[in-house]
């Protein structure tokens, strides 16, 4: 079969294939590097992949030839945690966030993530759409062509709903792929300070509802000291996989609640955060399946510690990277930078970055198997660097790299 697309003469192919894992090398720097690369594509799909010569039987007369002229090319690039719909913004709380008033005190004065909550109610389903429009065709110029995007900012289950129709009509909106969670226990409201139980009873009862209406996949907690303990977030969860729904969670972001330890017994997709994981949080994600997504934009952004991401990974747990993009502790829709603080804060390897934000952000969405990695028959996004290798993306920082990103095999983004 001959190929509708072909780009060739590329410098570095990270084609995100997982490889076996060679002496000396942790089980994050195993993905394919092709020098001198080429990738054909049909239709939406990736046909062929490869170095050297581009093979003849690929070429016919109508195919459309690219020279990506020595640059880096990539998979598109997925950002496995955000908030994306959200209404408002919280610089008004800038002040003291950087006099270095907590987090956590911030949302019990009724600001924080309470704030989001009332411009989120007050937004239309329009303005929520328009405004997470702009912020998708922001990833997408970063190479960004998977994002997850969770509720969380209704709380009461009109709005919450609101949210997760929002992720519906983006899905058919516009470019980037949409995976949808809810995340109906984000905070406790004010009204329910003495009613606990009856906030985590409304959220497990929204929960048949979003199932039926298939407004989301994943099912997400914010399992923190002060907000969700551990015993109440394993409760809604337990719930929340009997109606199917899967999982992923906020763990040990700030205080230590076993949040990592419970992601390994509910099996769950990812869990998230992690800069006061334990010992044994780290022993119980090596042994498991569950990926280890850090974001460590919001320790950059709030001041606190980096997740232990060498020894997770040299003790050979799996991980991602995202943004976190929210109002308050991320207010970023850049991936990379997010990957250039992962270099210089987490200390990871350029090869373990583009694992963490390629194929091992499409497992922590159950993705992997469409998207994720350059391979035969999965979908053809991509992205190209303005550089010659990957090391100069993480090493000039705080810039966009990205020249050019396709999308099902269309060119959707060009500098
Ligand atoms: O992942 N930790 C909880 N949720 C978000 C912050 C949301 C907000 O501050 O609005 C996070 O950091
Ligand atoms: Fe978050």
């Amino acid at each position: 079969m001959n190929a509708d697309l072909i780009i060739y003469n590329i410098g570095q192919l990270v084609t995100g294939k997982e490889l076996p894992v060679k002496d000396g090398e942790t089980r994050m720097e195993n993905i394919e590097v092709l020098n001198n690369g080429y990738i054909a594509v049909s239709g939406s799909e990736i046909m062929a992949v490869g170095s050297g010569e581009v093979p003849s039987k690929l070429i016919k007369f109508t195919t459309k030839l690219i020279d990506a002229e020595g640059c880096v090319v990539t998979p598109g690039m997925i950002d496995s945690h955000t908030h994306l719909v959200h209404g408002g913004s919280r610089e008004n709380e800038f002040l003291d966030k950087i006099a270095g008033v907590p987090y956590i005190e911030i949302l019990k004065r009724g600001g924080g993530i309470l704030s989001s909550v009332k411009a989120t109610v007050e937004a239309t389903e329009d303005e929520l759409v328009n405004a997470a429009k702009k912020s998708l065709r922001r990833m997408l110029s970063y190479g960004v062509t998977t994002v997850e995007s969770k509720s969380g900012y209704g709380l009461d289950s009109e709005t919450e709903l609101k949210q997760l129709r929002v992720n519906e009509r983006l899905k058919l909106e516009q470019e980037v792929d949409i995976v949808s969670t809810f995340m109906g226990a984000h905070a406790l409201p004010e009204e329910y300070k003495d009613n606990r139980e009856g906030f985590i009873q409304k959220v497990i009862e929204l929960l048949p509802v979003i199932k039926e209406r298939e407004l989301a996949e994943f099912f997400d907690v914010f399992c923190e000291e002060g907000v969700f303990s551990n015993e109440e977030s394993r409760k809604m969860y337990i719930e929340a996989q009997k109606y199917g729904f899967k999982l992923r969670i906020h763990a040990d972001e700030i205080e230590n609640t076993k949040g990592a330890e419970l992601a390994k017994e509910l099996q769950m997709y990812s869990a998230d955060h992690l800069m006061a994981i334990s010992e044994d949080g780290i022993k119980a994600l090596k042994n498991s399946d569950v990926i280890a997504n850090l974001l460590p934009g919001t320790s950059f952004s709030l001041g606190k510690d980096y997740a232990p991401a060498r020894k997770m990974i040299d003790e050979g747990v799996q991980v991602a990277l995202s943004t976190d993009y929210n109002p308050g502790s991320c207010p970023t829709e850049n991936l990379q930078l997010i990957m250039q603080i992962a270099a210089l804060k987490l200390k990871m390897k350029p090869k373990e970055i583009f694992k963490a934000v390629t194929i091992n952000a499409a497992k922590s969405l159950g993705r992997d198997k469409r998207v994720g990695s350059i391979e035969e028959g999965k979908k053809a996004d991509f992205v190209f660097f303005d550089s010659k290798n990957i090391e100069y993306i993480l090493y000039h920082f705080g810039i966009n790299h990205t020249s050019k990103v396709f999308k099902n095999g269309c060119l959707v983004y060009k500098k």
